[in-house]
């Protein structure tokens, strides 16, 4: 008897002390006057590549798909129309030697004055068109012999109503372009575009395009002010463009060429997209390139948007996933000469040819690119003979561009350590580390940085997002489980802000009937976007990096995984506030106690914003594109002492005046 029932008192103090053990809050140390180290303006950046239809289809707000006939079938996404008897032809017209770069018209020939004869364009997953907004039609034209045709421009909805209407008359048997204006009546999603001939005889056409009026900063054939309006709310350091593996081509044919995305919009030769048929499951065969959204468009966004520009060039070997194919090192000298007169386009006076482009192209000030890659995600003693090259061109004669190196696609193995071995004995300025990887992955290299050499070559984590199923798989979610794991890894890339001074995630754009690849950064149809989780944690991290790190300690040891919990401070100089972000990424709250140096005492609010989900599969999407999203409140606390409950799967943000 007496031995039960000591037994029982015994085993009522274990649980207490269980029970003390985990309300007992956690206390960790910050110490607010000890710079560890400064984090880099360009931190936190956005990774831009046309994948997913990104680019067109996408924030290139166009909504003609091949709008020039330059497709390899050249009447993709066309369809010969004809209603009350109305009768004609359409021919596809070759000019190649004429104009080698845009080769293909079309030909109208309309028998009768009955009817109506014409064509339709069923744009990227149809055409989303908003109520009350204006649209711009424009078509270049001309009339093989003078006549009276005009073109009936209409605007259908999905179900074949007239949604907006307007009409032009060719005047000229000259190639001229013209413009109308005209106002949709109804939303719609999934639209298309009629262009009907009224009259008897022949038409010539083509860049039949159709944009809204209301674009980015409003300007004229411009990008998409929504998603634009998502990356500027990020606040980012810098934009990464314009890949990714798009800047190697599947062959060196498909590569991407800066020269050929700037100055007139016909003149931009069209390149079929390298991810149209890359994986089997996510054929898109119709997904090409039209360099709308070219380099000039790249430069002025990132100017736009407050980030460092970051160009990334084929340094003369296309993408090693497919062909591989490689410039022979003598024949290198035009795209070592693409990425020297890329520096002038960017940076040059107007006494400079390439700066003088710019600043007829509307932009003499100077983009003050400081950055350059030499190859995406290259790797092998043929990159690194092709990066000599490169670098010592660049170097001799801008010394001041640092230059963005690859260590291959992934963050470990045989590749990765040669390279990432030659560059530190080179000193080299930058390595482009990639990391598609399980979340556990990102869990468990958020110490991954703690012991770079502080003195060797800066890091920037230029791709990586957690995976939740495995490398690209259709199955991928952008769930919390992913974000909140990349968040904790991420903890880890700010406490090594000496090493680390650029990260972006990747991809960023996919059109939710138009995309290869998942997971995305954000998800888009023709009329909405939302962004996810990621987004989420990507934005907390970006517009609450601070600009120093400082200790945050527990036990005297950085925290970076012990009870499921990562965490890091920074104060920012400029505001004069302390910044604490905390994920707790287990299923037990967290009460934590922040004992604080450096900061004055006396009460003061605090503004802690949370992201969370009890649910780890959690998604946002477009019936709940908010349903993990940040939630700001205040905490009254003294200016030592901040104590806070950290819920299950969170990650916080807490900001505090210093003073
Ligand atoms: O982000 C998608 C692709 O992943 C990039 O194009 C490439 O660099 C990486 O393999």
């Amino acid at each position: 008897m007496l031995v039960k029932k000591t037994l029982l008192t015994l085993c009522a103090a274990a649980t207490m002390l269980v029970a003390n053990a985990q309300t007992q809050p956690k206390v960790y140390t910050i110490a607010s006057g000890q710079v560890k180290a400064h984090i880099e303006p360009t931190m936190y950046g956005i990774f831009f590549e046309d994948i997913n239809l990104a680019a067109d289809g996408g924030v290139y707000a166009e909504l003609v798909k091949n709008r020039s006939f330059e497709f390899d079938s050249h009447l993709a996404g066309w369809q010969q129309q004809q209603k009350a008897g109305g009768k004609g032809g359409i021919e596809v017209v070759d000019r190649t030697n004429e104009r080698p770069e845009n080769a293909h018209t079309i030909k109208i020939d309309v028998s009768d004055n009955a009817g109506y004869f014409g064509l339709s364009n069923e744009g990227f997953r149809g055409m989303g068109i908003k109520k009350g907004e204006t649209y711009s039609f424009s078509v270049t034209a001309r009339k093989p012999v003078a006549n009276a045709v005009s073109l009936l421009v209409e605007l259908h909805s999905a179900k074949g109503l007239v949604i907006g209407t307007a009409i032009i008359t060719p005047t000229s048997t000259d190639w001229k372009k013209y413009n109308v204006k005209f106002v949709a009546t109804a939303t719609e999603d999934k639209a298309s575009l009629y262009v009907w001939l009224k009259g008897k005889g022949a038409v010539e056409l083509d860049m039949i395009s159709l944009f809204p009026q209301h674009t980015w900063k409003n300007r004229p054939a411009g990008l998409r002010a929504d998603l634009v309006q998502k990356l500027a709310d990020m606040k980012p350091g810098f934009l990464r463009f314009p890949g990714g593996c798009i800047v190697e081509g599947r062959d060196l044919a498909n590569r991407y060429q800066w020269k050929k995305s700037i100055g007139d919009i016909d003149k931009r030769e069209n390149l079929i997209n390298r991810w149209n048929m890359e994986f089997k499951h996510r054929p898109a065969p119709d997904y090409y390139q039209t360099f709308g959204l070219g380099f000039m468009e790249y430069f002025m966004t990132a100017e736009d948007i407050g980030a460092t520009p970051l160009p990334i060039l084929n340094c003369g070997m296309a993408c090693q996933y497919n062909t591989g194919q490689l410039v022979p090192l003598d024949q290198l000298d035009p795209y070592v000469q693409d990425a020297l007169d890329l520096i002038e386009f960017a940076n040059g006076g107007p006494d400079t040819k390439w700066g003088k482009l710019r600043a007829d192209l509307g932009h003499p000030k100077p983009f003050n690119l400081k950055v350059l890659g030499v190859g995406n995600e290259q790797w092998g003693e043929q990159y690194i003979a092709r990066w000599k090259i490169f670098t010592k061109a660049i170097k001799d004669k801008y010394p001041y561009v640092k230059i963005v190196s690859s260590v291959g696609p992934s963050p470990n193995g045989e590749e990765f350590t040669r390279l990432d071995k030659f560059f530190r004995a080179e000193h080299a300025d930058i390595l482009d580390e990639h990391y598609y990887q399980a979340p556990k992955w990102f869990l468990d290299n958020a110490t991954r940085y703690d012991n770079y050499d502080r003195k060797g070559p800066k890091i920037f984590a230029g791709e990586y997002a957690a995976q939740s199923v495995a490398i690209a798989s259709p199955d991928n979610k952008n769930n919390w489980d992913c974000a909140l794991a990349e968040a904790a890894f991420m903890t880890g890339l700010e406490r090594n802000a000496d090493v680390v001074s650029m990260a972006s995630y990747a991809p960023l754009f996919a059109h939710v009937d138009g995309w290869q690849w998942t997971p995305d950064l954000i998800w888009f149809d023709n009329l909405r976007s939302y962004g996810t989780p990621n987004y989420y944690v990507q934005q907390l991290f970006s517009l609450n990096k601070g600009t120093d790190v400082v200790p945050l300690l527990k036990d005297g040891e950085m925290v970076t995984g012990q009870d499921g919990c990562y965490a890091t401070a920074s104060i920012d100089k400029s505001t004069k506030e302390l910044i604490i972000k905390f994920v707790n990424s287990g299923a037990t709250a967290q009460p934590v106690v922040f004992k604080i140096d450096g900061v004055s005492a006396g009460k003061k609010t605090a503004v802690v914003t949370t992201l969370r989900s009890a649910d780890k599969a959690a998604v946002n999407s477009f019936k709940a594109p908010k349903l993990v999203s940040p939630v700001a409140s205040t905490l009254l606390v003294n200016g030592k002492t901040v104590k806070v409950t950290v819920e299950p799967y969170t990650f916080k943000v807490i900001r505090l005046k210093l003073n």
